[in-house]
């Protein structure tokens, strides 16, 4: 199993904040956005991870994240040309994919208590989607749901949604995803688009829907609202609990990729508060 981070698009709902700065570099309390996905990839110990984003922010991804050694991984990096549609991503990451099966995760959605059990380390047979429940389902991908919990169809921000499950920005993929990437064609809006990947493996009946825990808590960051809300997530989790939460550092440690006593030498020579905080939380 291998790791993708989309992390390029345009940002519009964000401007004029990311007119100069990538999305997925801003701060979520404390910690770059991107941080938090690769948490997530961090913690299921998948340890070959590549990063996509646009020719203009990608150098800056790199001078944050390096080539992965910190983190016990190997880190890629891949240019999107142009933002023309998440689906593209598996277009630029082909040589990454080779043969493998593939975690795709979107640079600015974010999960917490999310329950690493749930993501396939392993080979996955077609794709699984990520769901779920919301409140306000005419906003998302929301699925209808067939026999034996497969999935009928996705359909995109329904004016009368067929469920309360919406797809979140979660998704793995076999290595048929390159074949089926090369069938879709651009979207009204000019892009190549993840919905219509998914339901190609409907078609096939392969697409298979994973339910988030009640406990799991998601937030896409694309809108200011839900940028701080989810800073103000971490910063009451940070208070209370007095201990880190979406922090790769802590991801690699608690995934075995890389040795508690080794990660702590690295952080203790970093001299900033974030590294300080996670020394002195993990130092005993
Ligand atoms: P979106 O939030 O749908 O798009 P966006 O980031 O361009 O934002 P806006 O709608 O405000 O203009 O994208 C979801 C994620 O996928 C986000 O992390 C950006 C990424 N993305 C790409 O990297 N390339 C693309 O071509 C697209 C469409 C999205």
């Amino acid at each position: 199993m291998k790791g993708i981070i989309l992390a390029g698009g345009m940002g519009t709902r964000l401007r004029p904040i990311t007119k100069t700065c990538s999305k997925q570099l801003l701060p979520i309390y404390d910690k770059p956005m991107i941080f938090y996905p690769l948490s997530i990839l961090l913690n299921s110990g998948i340890n070959e991870i590549c990063i996509v984003s646009t020719p203009k922010d990608l150098p800056e991804f790199k001078k944050l994240l390096g080539d992965g050694k910190k983190f016990g991984i190997d880190l890629t990096y891949f240019k999107q040309l142009k933002p023309v549609g998440i689906a593209d991503v598996f277009n630029v990451t082909r040589k990454f994919i080779k043969d493998s099966s593939v975690t795709l995760i979107l640079g600015d959605n974010i999960f917490f208590n999310f329950d690493k059990d749930q993501l396939k380390c392993g080979d996955v047979d077609g794709a699984r989607v990520f769901c779920k429940e919301v409140s306000n389902p005419q906003r998302y991908g929301v699925v209808e749901f067939g026999q034996n919990k497969m999935i009928n169809k996705i359909v995109e921000k329904p004016s009368n949604p067929p469920s309360n499950y919406a797809v979140t920005g979660l998704y793995q993929y076999d290595k048929n995803v390159i074949d089926y990437v090369g069938e879709l064609k651009p979207s009204k809006r000019g892009e190549l688009e993840i919905t219509d990947l998914n339901n190609l493996y409907i078609k096939e009946n392969k697409l298979h829907s994973v339910m988030l825990q009640k406990a799991t808590d998601w937030f896409d960051t694309g809108t200011f609202s839900s940028l701080f809300e989810a800073s103000k997530y971490v910063h009451q989790y940070q208070m209370k609990n007095k201990k880190p939460i979406g922090s790769p550092e802590v991801a690699a440690i608690n995934s075995g990729l890389v040795k508690k006593q080794e990660m702590l030498k690295i952080l203790s020579k970093e001299n900033n508060q974030y590294s300080e905080f996670i020394y002195q939380t993990y130092k005993k």
